[in-house]
Protein backbone atom coordinates (compact mmCIF):
# COMPACT_ATOMS: atom_id res chain seq x y z
CA UNK A 1 0.00 0.00 0.00
CA UNK A 2 1.18 3.59 -0.97
CA UNK A 3 2.27 5.81 2.26
CA UNK A 4 -0.54 8.56 2.73
CA UNK A 5 0.25 12.08 2.54
CA UNK A 6 0.24 14.87 4.22
CA UNK A 7 1.16 18.47 3.13
CA UNK A 8 2.01 20.91 6.06
CA UNK A 9 1.83 24.66 5.58
CA UNK A 10 3.68 26.38 7.87
CA UNK A 11 4.91 30.40 7.49
CA UNK A 12 5.38 32.10 10.67
CA UNK A 13 7.92 31.95 13.26
CA UNK A 14 5.47 29.87 16.42
CA UNK A 15 4.40 27.72 13.66
CA UNK A 16 8.30 26.35 13.18
CA UNK A 17 8.61 25.19 16.93
CA UNK A 18 5.36 23.65 16.51
CA UNK A 19 5.97 21.41 13.02
CA UNK A 20 9.70 20.48 15.48
CA UNK A 21 7.58 17.58 17.36
CA UNK A 22 5.58 16.96 14.88
CA UNK A 23 7.32 16.82 11.78
CA UNK A 24 9.45 14.76 13.52
CA UNK A 25 6.96 12.25 15.12
CA UNK A 26 5.35 11.90 11.39
CA UNK A 27 8.68 11.35 10.27
CA UNK A 28 9.37 8.23 12.64
CA UNK A 29 6.20 6.95 11.96
CA UNK A 30 5.63 4.16 8.71
CA UNK A 31 2.95 4.35 6.26
CA UNK A 32 3.12 8.14 6.73
CA UNK A 33 4.84 11.12 4.36
CA UNK A 34 4.92 15.17 5.08
CA UNK A 35 5.63 17.51 2.37
CA UNK A 36 6.34 20.85 3.79
CA UNK A 37 5.13 23.94 2.36
CA UNK A 38 6.65 27.47 3.83
CA UNK A 39 4.52 30.33 2.72
CA UNK A 40 7.28 32.70 3.51
CA UNK A 41 5.18 34.80 5.39
CA UNK A 42 8.50 35.68 7.87
CA UNK A 43 11.47 35.66 5.57
CA UNK A 44 14.10 37.21 7.93
CA UNK A 45 16.87 34.95 8.31
CA UNK A 46 16.54 35.70 12.03
CA UNK A 47 13.14 34.85 11.94
CA UNK A 48 12.91 31.78 9.89
CA UNK A 49 16.03 30.19 8.91
CA UNK A 50 17.40 30.08 12.24
CA UNK A 51 14.47 28.17 13.53
CA UNK A 52 14.87 25.50 11.17
CA UNK A 53 18.73 24.68 12.18
CA UNK A 54 18.00 25.62 15.78
CA UNK A 55 14.59 22.93 15.81
CA UNK A 56 16.55 20.64 13.20
CA UNK A 57 13.41 20.83 11.13
CA UNK A 58 14.19 19.55 7.11
CA UNK A 59 13.95 22.18 4.65
CA UNK A 60 10.70 22.90 3.36
CA UNK A 61 9.60 21.21 -0.17
CA UNK A 62 8.73 24.11 -1.51
CA UNK A 63 9.27 27.91 -0.50
CA UNK A 64 6.34 30.32 -1.28
CA UNK A 65 8.21 33.54 -0.70
CA UNK A 66 5.11 35.36 -0.03
CA UNK A 67 5.74 37.69 2.86
CA UNK A 68 4.42 41.03 3.78
CA UNK A 69 2.09 43.51 2.66
CA UNK A 70 -1.91 43.64 3.45
CA UNK A 71 -3.72 40.95 4.50
CA UNK A 72 -5.45 40.81 1.57
CA UNK A 73 -2.96 40.85 -0.51
CA UNK A 74 -0.49 38.11 1.26
CA UNK A 75 -3.62 36.01 2.25
CA UNK A 76 -4.83 35.91 -1.40
CA UNK A 77 -1.32 35.15 -2.61
CA UNK A 78 -0.30 31.94 -0.50
CA UNK A 79 -4.13 31.29 -1.37
CA UNK A 80 -3.30 31.15 -5.13
CA UNK A 81 0.18 29.49 -4.85
CA UNK A 82 -0.57 26.89 -2.22
CA UNK A 83 -3.42 25.62 -4.49
CA UNK A 84 -1.18 25.23 -7.21
CA UNK A 85 1.20 23.04 -5.06
CA UNK A 86 -1.81 21.61 -3.24
CA UNK A 87 -2.80 20.27 -7.33
CA UNK A 88 0.56 19.28 -7.82
CA UNK A 89 0.66 17.02 -4.86
CA UNK A 90 -2.50 15.69 -4.44
CA UNK A 91 -2.02 14.59 -0.40
CA UNK A 92 -4.59 13.39 1.78
CA UNK A 93 -4.50 15.83 4.31
CA UNK A 94 -3.50 19.47 4.43
CA UNK A 95 -2.42 19.94 8.13
CA UNK A 96 -2.35 23.79 9.07
CA UNK A 97 -1.52 25.32 12.92
CA UNK A 98 -2.65 27.91 14.90
CA UNK A 99 -4.01 31.61 13.61
CA UNK A 100 -1.69 32.76 11.13
CA UNK A 101 -2.46 34.30 7.96
CA UNK A 102 -0.87 31.17 6.25
CA UNK A 103 -3.34 28.45 8.39
CA UNK A 104 -6.09 30.56 6.42
CA UNK A 105 -4.56 30.56 3.45
CA UNK A 106 -3.45 26.79 3.23
CA UNK A 107 -6.90 25.68 5.38
CA UNK A 108 -9.18 27.59 2.37
CA UNK A 109 -6.89 26.02 -0.54
CA UNK A 110 -7.10 22.87 0.85
CA UNK A 111 -10.74 22.79 1.32
CA UNK A 112 -11.48 24.32 -1.88
CA UNK A 113 -10.11 21.30 -3.33
CA UNK A 114 -12.32 18.87 -1.10
CA UNK A 115 -8.53 17.86 0.61
CA UNK A 116 -9.36 17.06 4.33
CA UNK A 117 -7.91 19.45 6.90
CA UNK A 118 -6.15 19.13 9.79
CA UNK A 119 -5.93 22.11 12.48
CA UNK A 120 -3.28 21.73 14.99
CA UNK A 121 -4.46 24.28 17.78
CA UNK A 122 -7.90 24.45 17.15
CA UNK A 123 -11.15 26.19 19.72
CA UNK A 124 -8.45 28.63 20.71
CA UNK A 125 -10.92 32.02 21.42
CA UNK A 126 -10.17 36.18 22.68
CA UNK A 127 -13.41 36.70 22.03
CA UNK A 128 -12.18 39.42 20.07
CA UNK A 129 -13.15 39.97 16.39
CA UNK A 130 -11.18 42.78 15.82
CA UNK A 131 -7.68 40.47 15.81
CA UNK A 132 -6.94 39.04 12.45
CA UNK A 133 -5.52 35.78 14.52
CA UNK A 134 -9.51 35.40 16.09
CA UNK A 135 -10.74 35.21 12.76
CA UNK A 136 -8.31 33.56 11.00
CA UNK A 137 -8.93 30.36 13.51
CA UNK A 138 -12.44 30.65 13.51
CA UNK A 139 -12.64 30.12 9.88
CA UNK A 140 -9.69 27.03 9.89
CA UNK A 141 -12.01 25.74 12.65
CA UNK A 142 -14.90 25.28 10.90
CA UNK A 143 -13.65 24.18 7.22
CA UNK A 144 -11.84 21.44 9.61
CA UNK A 145 -12.45 17.59 9.21
CA UNK A 146 -9.42 16.98 12.21
CA UNK A 147 -9.30 19.40 15.27
CA UNK A 148 -6.25 19.36 17.83
CA UNK A 149 -7.35 21.07 20.90
CA UNK A 150 -4.52 21.68 23.44
CA UNK A 151 -7.25 22.36 26.26
CA UNK A 152 -10.53 21.80 28.17
CA UNK A 153 -11.47 25.16 27.32
CA UNK A 154 -10.47 24.71 23.62
CA UNK A 155 -12.75 21.89 23.22
CA UNK A 156 -15.96 23.78 24.99
CA UNK A 157 -15.17 26.15 22.45
CA UNK A 158 -15.85 24.18 19.64
CA UNK A 159 -19.04 22.96 21.29
CA UNK A 160 -20.59 26.25 21.70
CA UNK A 161 -19.74 26.61 17.87
CA UNK A 162 -21.46 23.48 16.97
CA UNK A 163 -18.05 21.42 16.38
CA UNK A 164 -17.91 18.32 17.83
CA UNK A 165 -16.92 15.77 15.20
CA UNK A 166 -13.34 14.97 14.39
CA UNK A 167 -11.96 16.85 17.52
CA UNK A 168 -9.26 15.40 19.90
CA UNK A 169 -7.93 16.97 23.58
CA UNK A 170 -4.09 15.89 22.59
CA UNK A 171 -2.30 18.53 25.12
CA UNK A 172 0.00 21.05 23.82
CA UNK A 173 2.70 21.04 21.09
CA UNK A 174 4.61 23.52 21.91
CA UNK A 175 4.93 21.62 25.71
CA UNK A 176 6.63 18.63 23.46
CA UNK A 177 9.20 21.35 21.70
CA UNK A 178 10.13 23.23 25.36
CA UNK A 179 10.64 19.74 26.92
CA UNK A 180 12.57 18.41 24.04
CA UNK A 181 14.78 21.31 23.08
CA UNK A 182 15.54 23.12 26.72
CA UNK A 183 18.58 20.46 27.65
CA UNK A 184 19.66 21.17 23.96
CA UNK A 185 19.42 25.34 24.67
CA UNK A 186 21.31 24.40 27.81
CA UNK A 187 23.94 22.36 26.05
CA UNK A 188 24.71 24.89 23.02
CA UNK A 189 23.46 29.03 23.74
CA UNK A 190 25.83 31.41 25.03
CA UNK A 191 23.55 33.68 24.91
CA UNK A 192 23.44 34.56 28.89
CA UNK A 193 27.30 34.99 28.77
CA UNK A 194 27.28 37.08 25.39
CA UNK A 195 24.66 39.57 27.16
CA UNK A 196 26.51 39.20 30.56
CA UNK A 197 23.51 38.66 32.06
CA UNK A 198 22.74 36.65 35.05
CA UNK A 199 19.86 34.43 35.57
CA UNK A 200 16.87 36.10 37.47
CA UNK A 201 18.55 39.51 37.51
CA UNK A 202 16.53 40.86 34.19
CA UNK A 203 13.11 40.57 32.82
CA UNK A 204 12.77 39.84 29.09
CA UNK A 205 9.83 40.60 27.16
CA UNK A 206 8.30 40.63 23.51
CA UNK A 207 5.61 42.80 21.64
CA UNK A 208 4.44 42.69 18.21
CA UNK A 209 0.08 42.46 17.62
CA UNK A 210 -1.30 45.26 15.81
CA UNK A 211 -2.76 46.66 19.17
CA UNK A 212 -0.14 46.98 20.48
CA UNK A 213 2.14 48.38 17.78
CA UNK A 214 -0.11 50.45 15.68
CA UNK A 215 0.41 54.01 17.51
CA UNK A 216 3.11 55.61 18.89
CA UNK A 217 1.12 55.93 22.02
CA UNK A 218 0.40 52.26 21.67
CA UNK A 219 4.43 51.42 21.82
CA UNK A 220 4.81 53.90 24.39
CA UNK A 221 1.91 52.57 26.83
CA UNK A 222 3.39 49.26 26.53
CA UNK A 223 6.94 49.85 26.89
CA UNK A 224 6.52 52.05 29.81
CA UNK A 225 4.78 49.63 31.71
CA UNK A 226 7.41 46.64 31.39
CA UNK A 227 9.86 49.29 32.60
CA UNK A 228 7.67 50.30 35.56
CA UNK A 229 6.45 46.71 36.20
CA UNK A 230 10.16 45.31 35.92
CA UNK A 231 10.95 47.33 39.39
CA UNK A 232 14.59 48.25 38.29
CA UNK A 233 15.57 45.09 36.61
CA UNK A 234 16.62 45.72 33.28
CA UNK A 235 14.09 44.51 30.63
CA UNK A 236 15.63 42.47 27.36
CA UNK A 237 13.06 42.66 24.29
CA UNK A 238 14.23 40.70 21.24
CA UNK A 239 12.77 43.61 18.74
CA UNK A 240 10.42 42.04 16.10
CA UNK A 241 10.55 43.32 12.53
CA UNK A 242 6.51 44.35 12.84
CA UNK A 243 7.50 46.37 16.37
CA UNK A 244 10.77 47.67 14.95
CA UNK A 245 9.29 48.85 11.76
CA UNK A 246 6.76 50.63 13.65
CA UNK A 247 8.51 52.34 16.31
CA UNK A 248 11.02 53.76 13.23
CA UNK A 249 7.85 54.48 11.35
CA UNK A 250 6.88 56.51 14.65
CA UNK A 251 9.72 58.02 15.34
CA UNK A 252 10.66 56.23 18.73
CA UNK A 253 13.29 54.63 19.86
CA UNK A 254 12.99 51.16 21.89
CA UNK A 255 16.17 51.62 23.49
CA UNK A 256 15.59 53.51 26.89
CA UNK A 257 16.96 53.66 30.16
CA UNK A 258 16.14 50.26 32.02
CA UNK A 259 15.39 48.89 28.28
CA UNK A 260 17.45 46.72 26.31
CA UNK A 261 16.93 45.85 22.63
CA UNK A 262 18.18 43.24 21.42
CA UNK A 263 17.86 41.24 17.32
CA UNK A 264 15.31 38.72 17.00
CA UNK A 265 16.43 35.36 18.37
CA UNK A 266 16.72 31.88 17.37
CA UNK A 267 14.69 28.87 19.18
CA UNK A 268 17.61 27.82 21.21
CA UNK A 269 18.47 31.42 22.57
CA UNK A 270 14.97 32.15 23.40
CA UNK A 271 14.24 29.51 25.92
CA UNK A 272 17.02 30.64 27.78
CA UNK A 273 16.42 34.15 27.70
CA UNK A 274 12.91 33.30 28.74
CA UNK A 275 14.55 30.35 31.43
CA UNK A 276 16.54 32.67 33.14
CA UNK A 277 14.33 36.08 33.59
CA UNK A 278 12.48 36.75 36.35
CA UNK A 279 9.94 37.57 35.01
CA UNK A 280 7.95 37.84 31.73
CA UNK A 281 6.29 40.48 29.63
CA UNK A 282 4.28 39.56 26.40
CA UNK A 283 1.62 39.86 23.86
CA UNK A 284 2.61 36.82 22.11
CA UNK A 285 0.12 33.22 22.17
CA UNK A 286 3.20 31.10 22.57
CA UNK A 287 5.54 33.01 24.92
CA UNK A 288 2.56 33.09 27.91
CA UNK A 289 2.86 29.49 27.89
CA UNK A 290 6.46 28.72 27.36
CA UNK A 291 6.90 31.33 31.02
CA UNK A 292 4.93 28.70 32.60
CA UNK A 293 7.01 25.60 31.40
CA UNK A 294 9.77 27.57 33.02
CA UNK A 295 8.31 28.51 35.68
CA UNK A 296 8.22 32.09 35.23
CA UNK A 297 5.40 35.04 36.01
CA UNK A 298 3.85 36.16 33.28
CA UNK A 299 1.87 39.63 32.49
CA UNK A 300 0.04 39.33 29.54
CA UNK A 301 0.39 43.12 27.44
CA UNK A 302 -3.54 42.93 26.40
CA UNK A 303 -7.36 42.72 27.37
CA UNK A 304 -7.74 39.20 26.93
CA UNK A 305 -5.98 36.01 26.25
CA UNK A 306 -7.07 32.53 24.38
CA UNK A 307 -4.45 30.60 26.90
CA UNK A 308 -7.15 31.71 29.98
CA UNK A 309 -5.48 28.59 32.11
CA UNK A 310 -2.06 30.03 32.50
CA UNK A 311 -4.57 32.83 34.26
CA UNK A 312 -6.61 30.68 36.65
CA UNK A 313 -3.46 28.78 37.46
CA UNK A 314 -1.88 32.17 38.67
CA UNK A 315 1.07 31.92 36.53
CA UNK A 316 -0.27 34.43 33.71
CA UNK A 317 -2.02 37.62 34.72
CA UNK A 318 -3.29 40.50 32.32
CA UNK A 319 -1.78 43.81 32.47
CA UNK A 320 -5.04 45.17 33.87
CA UNK A 321 -5.52 42.62 36.66
CA UNK A 322 -3.63 43.41 40.04
CA UNK A 323 -2.63 40.21 41.16
CA UNK A 324 -2.06 36.58 40.23
CA UNK A 325 -4.52 34.07 41.23
CA UNK A 326 -3.10 31.16 43.38
CA UNK A 327 -0.62 28.79 41.21
CA UNK A 328 -1.39 25.46 40.89
CA UNK A 329 0.01 23.24 37.82
CA UNK A 330 -2.01 22.82 34.29
CA UNK A 331 -2.20 19.02 33.88
CA UNK A 332 -3.83 19.73 30.45
CA UNK A 333 -0.80 20.55 28.43
CA UNK A 334 -0.23 16.83 28.90
CA UNK A 335 3.42 14.85 28.76
CA UNK A 336 5.19 15.90 26.03
CA UNK A 337 3.60 13.15 23.94
CA UNK A 338 1.19 15.54 21.81
CA UNK A 339 2.61 14.99 18.73
CA UNK A 340 2.37 10.91 19.08
CA UNK A 341 -1.09 11.75 20.32
CA UNK A 342 -2.01 13.56 16.86
CA UNK A 343 0.02 11.11 14.70
CA UNK A 344 -2.44 8.04 16.10
CA UNK A 345 -5.26 9.80 15.56
CA UNK A 346 -4.31 10.76 12.16
CA UNK A 347 -3.10 7.58 11.37
CA UNK A 348 -5.95 5.45 12.45
CA UNK A 349 -8.46 8.50 9.97
CA UNK A 350 -6.51 8.48 7.26
CA UNK A 351 -6.74 4.53 6.70
CA UNK A 352 -10.48 4.87 6.71
C1 LIG B 1 2.37 36.98 12.50
C2 LIG B 1 0.99 36.43 12.87
C3 LIG B 1 0.85 36.41 14.39
C4 LIG B 1 1.99 35.68 15.05
C5 LIG B 1 3.30 36.30 14.59
C6 LIG B 1 4.48 35.59 15.20
C7 LIG B 1 -0.82 36.91 11.25
C8 LIG B 1 -2.03 37.70 11.02
N1 LIG B 1 -0.10 37.25 12.35
O1 LIG B 1 2.41 38.33 12.90
O2 LIG B 1 -0.36 35.75 14.71
O3 LIG B 1 1.87 35.81 16.45
O4 LIG B 1 3.37 36.22 13.16
O5 LIG B 1 5.65 36.33 14.99
O6 LIG B 1 -0.51 36.02 10.49
N2 LIG B 1 8.50 41.15 8.63
C9 LIG B 1 9.85 41.26 8.37
N3 LIG B 1 10.58 40.11 8.39
C10 LIG B 1 10.04 38.90 8.64
C11 LIG B 1 8.65 38.81 8.92
C12 LIG B 1 7.91 39.95 8.92
O7 LIG B 1 10.39 42.34 8.15
O8 LIG B 1 10.77 37.90 8.62
C13 LIG B 1 7.67 42.35 8.58
C14 LIG B 1 6.59 42.23 7.53
O9 LIG B 1 7.02 42.59 6.27
C15 LIG B 1 5.53 43.12 8.10
C16 LIG B 1 5.70 42.96 9.61
O10 LIG B 1 7.01 42.48 9.82
O11 LIG B 1 5.78 44.47 7.76
C17 LIG B 1 4.66 42.03 10.19
O12 LIG B 1 4.79 40.70 9.66
P1 LIG B 1 3.51 39.76 9.42
O13 LIG B 1 3.96 38.47 8.92
O14 LIG B 1 2.48 40.51 8.68
O15 LIG B 1 2.85 39.57 10.84
P2 LIG B 1 3.48 39.35 12.29
O16 LIG B 1 3.36 40.63 13.03
O17 LIG B 1 4.83 38.70 12.24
Amino acid sequence: MSNLRIATVIGARPQFVKAAPLSLEIANTSGIEEVSIHTGQHYDAKMSDIFFSDLALPKPAYNLGIGGGTHGKMTGQMLAAIEEVLLNEAPDAVLVYGDTNSTLAGGLAATKLHIPVIHVEAGLRSFNRKMPEEVNRVMVDHISTLLFCPTVTSVENLTREGITEGVHQVGDLMFDATLALSPIAEERSNLLDELTLTPKSYCTATLHRADNTESPEAIERALSYMIECANGKEVVIPVHPRTRIAAKRFGISIERPGLRAIEPLGYLDMIMLAKNASMIFTDSGGLQKEAYFHGVPCVTLRSETEWTETVSAGWNRLWSDENYLSKHDIVEYGDGRSAQKMVNVIRGWLAH
